[in-house]
């Protein structure tokens, strides 16, 4: 908890929305989660880079690669990418130091700290208006796009925030929710190069014998495109949060 709290303080953004909507504190989250959960998501970051790997393969040309969501860097293979492409651009809202520190050994990877649904700064002030991105869409170099378990995540603390801070009904955070997701994948389906879309489809909820006892759709009722190739992720194993329940999503991975 000192550790989290120091890492908070000494972290710098140069987006100030990324700290003050929480999405820093919630980066900070997630990587005590993952180290405490290295067992379970091993897998899960593996078959993101394999995943990875087959939309290079598909890539005509290797010249730029540009990575939406790269967070931890842990489900991206940073080594053979940066062999195989002149340029590996990682954009998210926020990089901890630790991020900062894998990418630093490549000469050829930048890290870009960018809002990729150039909406949050109008959210923030609680206007639900969403943009259409435009980021990167007119650079001719980029053979390959990957939305890295990103799509289903954009929404959740925008809609929390404007529900928190300003009178916005459910409905309206929930159309909120469902034109960020539908925004995004317009936006990737306007780039030119390779597209790949990792991003989880279903949420499930059991109990310590293993009976279902919740499932949720992490797409608002969105229709994702058609997976290739799925796996399951458990993102919450039994005792992470209490002795009772474990959450396994199930996440698939698209080409546009
Ligand atoms: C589930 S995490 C996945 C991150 C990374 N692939 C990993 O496993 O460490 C989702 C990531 O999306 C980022 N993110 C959420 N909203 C974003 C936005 N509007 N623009 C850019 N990144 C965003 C978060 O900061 C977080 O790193």
């Amino acid at each position: 908890m000192l550790k989290e709290l120091w890492q908070y303080v000494s972290s710098s953004t140069s987006l100030p929305l990324a700290k003050e909507m929480g999405f820093l504190k919630e980066a900070i989250a997630m990587e005590a989660r993952a180290k405490r959960c290295q067992q379970s998501w091993g897998g899960h970051y593996q078959s993101c880079q394999k995943a990875i790997l087959t939309a290079s393969q598909r890539a005509v040309q290797k010249r730029t690669v540009l990575i939406f969501g790269a967070g931890s860097l842990h489900d991206i293979p940073l080594g053979i990418l940066s062999a195989q492409f002149e340029r590996v651009l990682l954009v998210d809202l926020v990089f901890l130091n630790s991020a900062k520190a894998l990418a630093e050994q490549f000469d050829n990877i930048e890290l870009i700290e960018h809002d990729v649904t150039e909406s949050l700064v109008t959210i923030q002030n609680g206007q639900l208006f969403v943009e259409r991105p435009m980021a990167w869409l007119d650079d001719t170099t980029i053979d390959l796009v990957v939305s890295l378990n990103l799509i289903t995540q954009l929404p959740l603390i925008p809609v929390r925030w404007v529900m928190e801070h300003f009178e916005v009904s459910e409905i309206e955070g929930d159309i909120l929710g469902k034109q960020l997701i539908l925004a995004h994948l317009l936006y990737l389906k306007a780039f030119k190069g390779e597209v790949c879309l990792i991003a989880d489809r279903e949420g499930v909820e059991s109990d310590a014998t293993g009976k279902v006892l919740d499932c949720f759709d992490p797409w608002w009722d969105i229709e994702p495109p058609k997976a290739v190739n799925e796996w399951f992720w458990t993102l919450i194993p039994l005792g992470e949060v209490d002795k009772h329940t474990s959450q396994t999503n199930c996440v698939g991975v698209s080409f546009l």
